[in-house]
Order: structure tokens, then sequence, then C-alpha cells
């Protein structure tokens, strides 16, 4: 059919949004009008309750350990895949989503520092059933992060973690996209139309195939 599964990752104030919202113009200027967008955490109502706990936390009584946010973060993931993105590929449509699993290596693997093998095995779970076409990294410093993100009104967990902790997360981020194929690291401290137009060049390639 040549619908595919396209991916954005990046850490906060990267312009993922906004390059999804010009990704989805631009395949619709092509003709493709069946694509559907996904954000993780969340996407279904269970992922959607477990959002809630990821990005807010347990109360002050109980606080959310790193083990059981990977857990809920891949219990989420998983909901998504099965019951949202796989049925939408099998129909046809282009599913763009607002990351998946490489957010999972960059931020539990990298910078929460959790085990290894616990998160490789979820992860292949995961991807066994389901791995992206391609996944487009915007790679922005932390400090640029926080300086884009330093306006919001309501900061969540993740958000308020120290400089340090987004430093491991694009260090990790950094070594996967240099290490596959599929993952294309763009410089996102450019301007949205550069960022774009690399984009645009993957898309023509298959579009062009149609
Ligand atoms: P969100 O408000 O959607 O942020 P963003 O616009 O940056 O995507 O919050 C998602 C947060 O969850 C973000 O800080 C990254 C984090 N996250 C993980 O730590 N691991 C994951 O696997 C995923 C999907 C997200």
């Amino acid at each position: 059919m040549g619908n595919k599964f396209i991916v954005i990752e990046g850490l906060d104030g990267s312009g993922k949004t906004t390059v999804i919202y010009r990704i989805i113009q631009y395949l619709n200027k092509c003709g493709i009008i069946n694509v559907i967008t996904t954000r993780e955490p969340g996407g279904t109502p269970v992922s959607d309750f477990l959002r809630v706990l990821i990005k807010y936390g347990g109360p002050i009584s109980d606080p959310i350990d790193s083990i059981s946010e990977l857990l809920m973060i891949y219990a989420a993931r998983f909901q998504l895949v099965k019951n949202v993105i796989k049925p939408a590929l099998s129909r046809g449509y282009w599913v763009i989503g607002d990351r998946y699993d490489l957010s999972s290596q960059a931020y539990q693997g990298g910078g929460r520092g959790v085990d290894m093998l616990l998160l490789q095995a979820l992860s292949d779970k995961v991807t066994s059933i389901l791995y992206p076409d391609l996944t487009f990294y915007l790679d922005i410093s932390p400090e640029l992060s926080v300086s884009r993100i330093k306006n919001r009104i309501i900061l969540d967990c993740l958000e308020q973690e120290p400089l340090s902790f987004f430093a491991r997360v694009r260090s990790r981020y950094k070594k996967l996209a240099s290490e596959k194929k599929n993952i294309i690291m763009i410089d996102a401290s450019q301007s949205l139309e550069k960022v774009s137009a690399v984009i645009y060049r993957y898309l023509d390639w298959w579009v062009n195939k149609l």
C-alpha cells in the first residue's frame, strides 16, 4: 500500500509538534489524506490514564519508581500499537508518531539509567510487532530545550529534571542515531524551513514511488 509509520523524536522544545503539522500538510499536498498522528505516552483510553501518572507522578505517599515508570510507558505503548497504530497501518493510513520507542531508550535508558536488560526486553517485545519505517530525531542542546520550554505554565515531572538529565538523554539519542541507519538526525537549532526541507527530501523519495 506504500503507507508508512514515521516517528519524530527529540527533547522538549525541539519543534516536534510544528514539524508533525508540516509533514501532514506536505503529505496532504501530495494527495495523501489518510494520515493519523499519535502522541506518546497516550493515545488510547488506557494509555491516557497512564500518561497522567507518567507526566505528573503519584501521590507524595506513593512516588513512582523509575522501573514502575518504565513499565507504565511500555504498557501505554503496547495498547497504542495494538489498538491504534497497527489497525491504522493495515487500513492504509500513514501514521506520524510524536515519540515512540526511541524516547524510552533516551529518557529511561539514558536519562534515568534504568536496567538495560529490562529496557531491551520490553523494547524488543513492542518493536517486534512494529518498527518505524523512519525516525527523525530533532537534535537540540539541553540549554536550548530549557530556554524554549521555560515559559510553559506547568512543567511535568520529566520537564523539571536538571540539565544534566537532559544532557544524558541527548547523548543517548545521538548515540543511537549514529548507530542505526533508519534514524535521521537533524540539527533542530536551525530554522524550521531548513529542518522541514530535510524531512521533505525523505518524504519525496517515498511519495514519488507511490
Ligand atoms: P509531552 O508533554 O507529550 O512532551 P513533548 O511535547 O516533549 O513530547 O510529555 C511527554 C514526556 O514524556 C516527555 O517529557 C518525554 C517523556 N517520555 C519518556 O520519558 N519516555 C517515553 O518513552 C516517552 C514516550 C515519553
